[in-house]
């Protein structure tokens, strides 16, 4: 059944039509997710509506679904980035959400975060290279400062940001590039990226296998930890440590000294800086919609699920079952 005109809607809007979408009333496990009829959200100055054809999954989700990350109001729809149709005028765009409602059949977004999607382009790539990729492609280039020739690592290198991280790494010329993960498959796939090599994030001796061939110029790290301490401990002279998505544990600080050791940098990316620049945005997102369009960049979908599929998706996607892009159809109807 349809919400009366005028029901509240998730994120606070006044209502004016309905659509299906994946709720969750409280924040808990991926059992919360309900899907519901709710109303449409209804767009201010600066944004527009989209009517959903993809919606993507990010790790961050699964922050947002237990209220530990961005404490949306409730009920709320979470989802950052979506691909589809600009109602206004028809165009297809792909545009990330920075308060969430991505898993609906309409999502209102900020026209500075949307981006049109070329012709070359589909809608499963468009959608898994924007968030991810402009992450992969920022954190080498603006924050890495990725020279030709330098040795690059990376933590979960099958992962949404880690397997463009590694193909990213190549097109930019890096000399050397080892992807961590931590099964058999995961490597098989990371390799079929052009890594040279591939590490077991849990094998004890990660940081002297991290080590040899003179070890690394760049290690881009999402998960923290002993991996990071690895990656630190495997560092070449003048060395940088970057940190995408550390999760802040007592032994991802670091003193002046240790850093000191081995002339070693220590930094951080966060996509926010990017999206802060209109310009910057664009440029990036377009660059990555270039090489992909060219086949020189191509990203992996691991599953694509219909709303009623979203809980399963952010089990798999904790338990690290994914390699690639998570994607949901909110269209299915199965
Ligand atoms: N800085 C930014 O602006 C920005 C933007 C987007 C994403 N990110 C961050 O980038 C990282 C990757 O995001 P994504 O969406 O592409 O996710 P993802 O890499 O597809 O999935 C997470 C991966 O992390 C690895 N991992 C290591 N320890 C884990 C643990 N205890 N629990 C679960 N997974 C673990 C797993 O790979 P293995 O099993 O192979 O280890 C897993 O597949 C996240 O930390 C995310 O927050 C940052």
């Amino acid at each position: 059944m349809r919400p009366e005109a005028g029901a509240p809607h998730p994120a606070g809007h006044p209502a004016r039509a309905g659509m299906r979408a994946a709720v969750i009333h409280r924040y808990g496990g991926p059992e919360e997710f309900r899907t519901e009829t709710v109303p449409e959200p209804v767009a201010g100055p600066g944004q527009a509506l989209i009517d959903v054809t993809l919606a993507g999954l990010n790790y961050a989700d699964l922050h947002c679904r237990t209220g530990e990350y961005a404490r949306y109001p409730l009920p709320a729809v979470l989802g950052a980035d979506v691909v589809g149709r600009r109602r206004a005028d028809g165009r297809r765009v792909a545009a990330l959400l920075r308060s969430g409602g991505g898993y609906a059949e309409v999502a209102r977004v900020e026209q500075a975060f949307t981006v049109e999607v070329p012709d070359g382009v589909g809608d499963e790539q468009a959608l898994a290279l924007l968030e991810q990729g402009a992450t992969a492609y920022g954190a080498l280039t603006l924050a890495g400062r990725l020279r030709p020739g330098e040795a690059v690592a990376v933590t979960a290198a099958a992962g949404g940001v880690g397997h463009l991280v590694v193909q990213l790494a190549r097109e930019l010329g890096a000399g050397r590039v080892v992807g961590l993960a931590s099964t058999p498959e995961k490597r098989a796939f990371v390799r079929s990226l052009g890594a040279d090599r591939t590490l077991d994030p849990g094998d004890p001796g990660l940081a002297g296998r991290l080590a040899e061939s003179g070890g690394v110029d760049l290690f881009v790290d999402s998960v923290g930890g002993p991996v990071l301490r690895a990656g630190l401990a495997a560092l070449a002279p003048f060395g940088r440590l970057l940190s995408v998505g550390a999760r802040g544990g007592p032994e991802d600080v670091f003193s002046v000294d240790e850093l000191a050791d081995r002339s070693a940098g220590l930094l951080a990316f966060w996509l926010e800086q990017v999206l802060a620049d209109r310009v910057l945005f664009a440029g990036i997102a377009g660059r990555l919609f270039e090489l992909a369009a060219q086949g020189r960049l191509v990203a992996r979908i691991d599953r694509t699920v219909p709303l009623t599929g979203v809980a399963g998706a952010h089990r798999a996607l904790a338990a690290r079952e994914t390699m690639g892009k998570v994607l949901v159809d909110v269209r299915r109807e199965d």
